[in-house]
Formats: structure tokens, C-alpha cells, sequence
């Protein structure tokens, strides 16, 4: 289950995250990699205190948290605090890995990574490679979005991010426990989700969509955890 959301940030909040981004400083980005991941892991991030940090994290979970199909596809429980990299240079990849499953979050608590969502933060002509390869089990997809707007994947699948070979790819990433863990149910429920959203469109609010929309929230009271 692999989903793209077009224009998650406006094109206003797109221009200061790339200005925050532009004064804050870059470390490696081997800082929040597990030690699987940390082999193949070349690329860049704003360090943790970084003053810049907070209002990128604001910026960016605002945009995500008024965009109703970010909601109905990661059904997000708890984010952890998004992450911002940059590939360019000699810092320009990041091999095949598995993210971490389970998270520390700022409180001391563990947050379980089910879903995965990056955004893409640079103009796709702007730079060369640095596609987001993930692996489902219908194979390899290519990601390459454009800016401001976020792939949402879940957490267990390998991912990568091939050489960038000209220009520099700016992006944010992050991590969030799902309110319902089991990937094939969160599918189900988007899917469900879609088609009434179609129907509503189509026939309004009708006694069947009534009805149907009553089976969707019957569901996800029946599979999710809060
Ligand atoms: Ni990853």
C-alpha cells in the first residue's frame, strides 16, 4: 500500500521550509539510522538543535494533520517528529534497508514505526537520481514527486534512495504508529474510505452511504487502538 498525495504543503510553507532549510547547518545522517541501516546510510540531516528545527517540525505536521487523505491512509496514532536530509555531493545516497521498528520518542516512550511517509522538498528537474525505490510485493517502484508533495508507504517495506548524480535533493521524512497496525486492514479501510467518498460526491448523503459509512466506522472501532 503505497499512496502519494500531491501538494501537502502550499506552495507559501514550501518557500520557508526551503529558506529555514537554507540557514540551518547539516550533519551526517548516520545520527538516527539503526546499525543495519547506518552501512548504507550516506546523506545529510539538520542536526537535533538545530534552531530552525522546531518551526520546520511545525510547518510540516500542520500541513499534514489538515490533509484529509494523509488521515484516512496512515491513520496516524503518534508521528514522531519529522527529520529533514539533503543528498547532494558526495552525501548523495542511501542503500537498501528496513527502518527501525520500534522508535524512541522525545517523552522516553517507544512509538512503533507502521508507516512511513516522505516528502519531497526539491524540484524534481533541480537534481538527478535520488528516486525513492520501494519494494512491495508487486516490486520495485520508482518514487520521484514533486516538491511539497509526500509518498506514504508502509514502514516494513525495504526502501532506498539511489545516487543523486547532479543537484541536491532536499526532503523530510518521518515515522508514525498507525492507529490500526495491520497493513492489509489500513488498505481495506482506505479503500472503503475512497468509494464513499465517490458516492457521497455522486448521490450525497443517500440512507446506503448512511448506511455504509456506519460499516466503515464499525471497522475501524473494530481494528483500531488508540
Ligand atoms: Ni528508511
Amino acid at each position: 500500500m503505497l499512496i502519494t498525495i500531491d501538494d501537502v504543503l502550499s506552495s507559501e510553507e514550501l518557500a520557508n521550509v526551503r529558506g529555514l532549510l537554507a540557514d540551518s547547518g547539516w550533519v551526517s545522517g548516520q545520527v538516527t539510522a539503526g546499525a543495519q541501516a547506518a552501512l548504507v546510510k550516506n546523506n545529510q540531516q539538520i542536526p537535533e538543535d538545530a534552531p530552525q528545527l522546531p518551526e520546520l517540525r511545525r510547518i510540516v505536521l500542520g500541513a499534514l494533520q489538515r490533509n484529509p487523505l494523509f488521515f484516512t491512509a496512515a491513520l496516524p496514532l503518534k508521528i514522531l517528529p519529522p527529520f529533514f536530509n539533503r543528498y547532494a555531493g558526495s552525501s548523495n545516497t542511501y542503500g537498501l534497508h528496513t527502518d527501525n521498528a520500534m522508535r524512541l520518542s522525545g517523552d522516553g516512550q517507544y512509538v512503533r514505526a507502521d508507516v512511513s511517509a516522505t516528502l519531497f522538498l526539491s524540484d524534481p528537474e533541480s537534481y538527478e537520481g535520488g528516486e525513492l525505490v520501494i519494494q512491495d510485493a508487486a516490486g520495485r517502484r520508482e518514487i520521484k514527486l514533486k516538491a511539497g508533495s509526500v509518498v506514504v508507504y508502509p514502514s516494513s517495506y525495504l526502501h532506498e534512495v539511489t545516487p543523486v548524480t547532479r543537484g541536491e535533493r532536499l526532503g523530510c521524512f518521518m515515522f508514525m504508529q498507525s492507529m490500526v497496525r495491520d497493513v492489509d486492514q489500513r488498505r481495506i479501510l482506505f479503500d472503503m474510505d475512497m468509494a464513499l467518498l465517490q458516492l457521497r460526491q455522486n448521490f450525497g448523503e443517500i440512507p446506503s452511504v448512511v448506511s455504509l459509512t456506519g460499516v466503515y466506522h464499525n471497522l475501524l472501532r473494530e481494528w483500531a487502538e488508540s
